[in-house]
């Protein structure tokens, strides 16, 4: 077992919260996606973990003990930065070999090692090259070799796809995944992209500006956004949001009667944010009910200011009571055409609402009520 805890961790910079208060636990084997906006404190929060900076307030314990105070080299967890810090004078195996020649591991070591970790990474071509001499990706590959040779007990990446094109970004991606499925080390990974925060997580935590907003596995995220901000954040194309207003516990959606969750908080507010997203909206005119009973659905009239073809699926833009909002259309070959009047529908089981207070999930705070 070693799992890895941070307990109220804070980390301040010349007066500003770079982490806030923050608390997470990494299981043994898990891989954990930071995710958040530029300047959330994502980097900073790898950096306290690998020991690069110190913490200002809180601990970080490693199999229950603390490893608060310990200095980079002496945790055993390997970084992957963004710009991949290769030596430019030493080859391929000579990168990957840096730091055990620099621990005076025995060199009879060296070189099962190094076979074993090229082989993972398809690397055996190229350990004679130098770094100036690989594509991108190539150069990912052997930044993750040098991490990997040390056997960590836990892997840190730090945004390591922002560098590489489109394609060979799915490429470096699914490397890291059959990586990881092979070797099953625990990996904290940051991205500020939610698709791949989505697509390789066991679990993500979202966060803003310093703040753990949520933590729980990709459909947890994408089902119960627990406020305001991860709703929008998580999901893509992003989720429709409207402030409407409310009174006694009831919001009214285009002249339709919608109650918010029976809490002494919902009934006093007067503001809601309701989410519904692009996904979850119909505008097929002959559209029926599974069991014809349309009182669990909302009914708005639309008309369509434009339409993004996205391949399978169109994303029109249209304009409704609420305002203007988005959703995907399946792609029948028949091109939505502006200005053309739709009927859209969408499930109150597929409604999100939020306290116009203090933008947590009404439901969720009904959950722990
Ligand atoms: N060494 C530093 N000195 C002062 N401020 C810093 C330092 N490192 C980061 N910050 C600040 O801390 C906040 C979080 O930064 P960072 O962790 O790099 O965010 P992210 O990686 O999510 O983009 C930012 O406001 C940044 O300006
Ligand atoms: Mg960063």
């Amino acid at each position: 077992m070693s799992s890895i805890r941070l307990e109220n961790v804070s980390k301040q910079f010349e007066g500003s919260m770079a982490v806030n208060n923050l608390s997470l636990e990494i299981a043994d084997g898990e891989f954990l996606v930071l995710v958040g906006p530029s300047g959330c404190g994502k980097s900073t929060l790898l950096r306290l973990l690998a020991g690069l900076e110190q913490v200002s307030e809180g601990r970080i314990l490693q199999a229950g003990s603390d490893i608060t105070d310990l200095e980079p080299r002496e945790r055993n967890f390997s970084m992957i930065f963004q710009n991949y810090a290769l030596f430019p004078h030493m080859t391929v195996e000579q990168n990957i070999t840096f730091g055990m020649r620099m621990r005076n591991e025995p060199k009879s070591q060296h070189r099962a090692r190094v076979d074993r970790v090229a082989d993972l990474l398809q690397l055996g071509e190229l350990l004679g090259r130098k770094p100036g001499k690989l594509s991108g990706g190539q150069r990912q590959r052997v930044a993750m070799a040098r991490a990997i040779v040390r056997d960590p007990k836990l892997f840190l990446m730090d945004e390591p796809l922002s560098n590489l094109d489109a394609r060979l970004r799915t490429e470096v991606r699914d490397g890291i995944m059959t990586l990881h499925q092979q070797l099953k080390t625990s990996t904290v990974y940051v991205t500020h992209d939610q698709m791949e925060a989505m697509t390789m997580a066991d679990r993500i935590a979202v966060l803003n500006g310093g703040h753990l907003q949520q933590i729980g596995a990709p459909q947890t995220l994408y089902a119960h956004p627990a406020n305001l901000f991860v709703a929008g954040f998580i999901g893509t194309p992003a989720m429709n949001i409207f402030k409407l207003p409310c009174r006694d516990g009831v919001v009214m959606v285009d002249n339709q009667a919608v109650h918010l969750p029976d809490t002494a908080h919902a009934r006093q507010l007067t503001e809601v944010y309701l989410g519904i997203r692009p996904e979850h909206i119909e505008d097929d005119a002959r559209f029926t009910p599974l069991n014809g009973d349309d009182s669990r659905r909302i009914m708005l009239n639309a008309s369509l200011t434009y339409c993004e073809l996205l391949g399978a699926d169109y994303l029109n833009h249209a304009q409704t009571s609420l305002g203007a909002l988005r959703y995907l259309r399946e792609n029948r070959g028949n091109a939505p055409q502006a200005n053309q009047q739709v009927t859209l529908s969408f499930s109150l089981q597929d409604i999100h609402l939020f306290s116009g207070q203090n933008q947590l999930n009404l439901h969720r705070e009904m959950q722990h009520a």
